[in-house]
């Protein structure tokens, strides 16, 4: 898994060396598109591929935080895995449709009909049986791994102010774990700076 991380790639091995060798994950993530499924279907990150790069921007800037801040956290493996895997609900969340071919008369009017191949596009996929959000990532990812209390809230809270109507749980788990306040800050950067 270490080769699809690029740049990040010895930044990745210090804080996950266990987790990159963790083949059952490894091969649940490719075998459902962790790698090459978008971020949304009209936001940021809404091209194939699209869900690693964000989240690997949110790791590289969770990375950045931790150092610069000196951020204390349960384990280190937690920024790796929270950066990584906070949005890995979205692994199954849109559908590439392709859209019909079109035929249309030669513009000039002295030739055969021409067939103009349909676009594609993401769409929210309404087939899916899990739904949720950060609850998703982590109820998908406790099949191989087992979290530690603050990679749970980190993951939940991840949207932070986006979800107003848990504003009190929110601001109670910042205060626990106040890494979960620089995880929702990670995911701004890289979704409204790294990739606005
Ligand atoms: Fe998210
Ligand atoms: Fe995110």
């Amino acid at each position: 898994m270490i080769d699809r991380f690029g740049a990040y790639a010895d930044e990745a091995a210090f804080y996950s060396p266990a987790i990159l060798e963790n083949e059952e994950l490894a091969q649940y993530l490719i075998d459902n598109g962790f790698f090459t499924a978008p971020a949304s279907a009209n936001h940021h990150g809404n091209y194939a591929g699209g869900l690693f790069d964000h989240s690997l921007n949110v790791f590289n800037r969770l990375n950045t935080l931790t150092k610069q801040c000196g951020l204390k956290w349960q384990r280190q493996d937690s920024p790796f895995i929270v950066g990584m895997f906070h949005d890995l609900c979205k692994i199954d969340q849109y559908k590439l449709v392709q859209e019909p071919t079109r035929c249309i008369l030669d513009p000039l009017g002295c030739g055969d009909p021409v067939d103009i191949p349909g676009k594609t596009h993401y769409e929210y996929n309404n087939d899916i049986l899990l739904t949720g959000h950060g609850e998703k990532s982590i109820i998908l990812l406790s099949k191989f791994l087992t979290l530690t209390d603050e990679e749970i809230l980190c993951i939940r809270y991840h949207m932070g102010a986006y979800q107003t109507d848990e504003w009190n749980q929110f601001d109670a788990a910042i205060r626990k774990y106040p890494n979960v306040l620089y995880t929702h800050m990670a995911d701004m950067l890289a979704s409204k700076i790294d990739e606005g």
